[in-house]
């Protein structure tokens, strides 16, 4: 079975780097906020061309974070995508804010410009942007949006780390880029781990102050913050790793240019926008009948998988906030049609054939 996911390659490959960097903290006995992270901060702010980076727990906090540190809560509104993962709309429930959910373009599953303006209201504070398997929402557009009508734009890059809109990286075209480093991520840790990217000094102040107990100086509280800090072995981990992250999304270019090639006229296969740099987080086809052709893979050694099964809007979870029979058509065309095939840099020449072959091997 080909995995869709396998690390052990990648990690063999860098054991030496990593292990050392961990060794090195692990002897230091500074685990939390010191010089990794703050080496870490300064190295991803400089990569993601902005000014500011804060460590945080995770891509959820990250998120939360922000929502929190703009100062939105309890009455107001956020608008983001349903076809994404909980995390995103879970976090604004959690800073006590509401969810709303737009459509996607079915072509990049991304925030559709037309469905965002439609679900704002008086209440609307903020839109989360989804770069969603590593292709950018239309940042350009939405951020015209929001300043149109007094909102933030939050990006949630968790998916797309070194992915770029006119030769920018994500996360700094909105009010801040939250990022996830889950180990499956393109820059993944060795655990949880998260950062928030920005170019404002207010919202980072801020920023530091809720995911550090309100705190600016040490025991002297000026609001009810969290604690959620990326950890200094993590931080560590991440500096080796992020100077192989551009390597490896070009990696991931080179399989998704393979699978299109191999996959054409059986599916549907990704689109790349003009001004987009793609990091293919996931590559993610659309095709009839789904269910059956995933079945078919599985049954025949390659481990695709449907990310998302539940549109966010559907999901128990949100069923007291969004009304009764609200419908995303698009996002629930993508339900019922998306198909994720095996996506990592380490994937074999052999092993692209062997997927792309056992495709078309399906029989309708
Ligand atoms: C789009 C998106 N947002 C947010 C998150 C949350 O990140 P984490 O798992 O680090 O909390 C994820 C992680 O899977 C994600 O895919």
């Amino acid at each position: 079975m080909i995995p869709v996911l396998e690390l052990k390659t990648q990690y063999a490959a860098i054991q030496q780097e990593v292990e050392e960097a961990a060794l090195r903290v692990l002897r230091s006995t500074r685990y939390i906020l010191g010089p990794e992270v703050q080496a870490f901060e300064e190295e991803f702010a400089a990569w993601n061309g902005v000014s500011h980076a804060l460590g945080v727990g995770n891509g959820t906090d990250a998120i939360q974070t922000a929502v929190r540190a703009l100062g939105i809560g309890p009455g107001d509104e956020v608008i983001c995508p349903a076809h994404t993962f909980i995390a995103t709309a879970g976090a604004v429930a959690l800073a006590g804010a509401t969810p709303v959910f737009a459509d996607i373009d079915i072509d990049t599953f991304t925030l559709n410009p037309q469905s965002v303006e439609k679900a704002i209201t008086p209440k609307t504070k903020a839109i989360i942007a989804v770069h969603i398997y590593g292709h950018a929402a239309p940042v350009i557009e939405l951020k015209e949006i929001a300043d149109r009508h007094g909102l933030y734009l939050i990006e949630d890059c968790a998916q797309a780390t070194g992915c770029t809109v006119n030769g920018k990286h994500v996360g700094s075209f909105g009010i801040c880029g939250c990022f996830s480093f889950f180990p499956s991520k393109n820059l993944g840790g060795i655990g949880d781990g998260g950062m928030i990217i920005t170019n404002d000094d207010d919202f980072f102040e801020k920023a530091q102050m809720v995911h550090n107990h309100g705190s600016k100086v040490r025991y002297y509280h000026d609001m009810i913050g969290t604690n959620t800090r990326l950890d200094e072995i993590q931080a560590a981990v991440l500096r080796v790793k992020l100077k192989h992250v551009n390597a490896w999304n070009e990696r991931r270019r080179a399989i998704a240019a393979a699978y299109n090639k191999g996959l054409e006229g059986v599916a549907i296969t990704p689109v790349e926008r003009p001004n987009c740099y793609h990091v293919y987080h996931q590559y993610t086809v659309r095709v009839p009948e789904r269910d059956r052709w995933l079945k078919h893979l599985n049954d025949n050694g390659v481990g695709a998988v449907i990310y998302y099964p539940i549109e966010l809007h559907l999901q128990k979870a949100f069923a007291n906030t969004v009304p009764a029979g609200f419908s995303l058509p698009v996002s629930e065309k993508a339900m019922a049609e998306v198909l994720s095939l095996p996506m990592f840099p380490e994937l074999t020449e052999e092993q692209i054939t062997f997927i792309t072959d056992t495709f078309k091997q399906f029989k309708p």
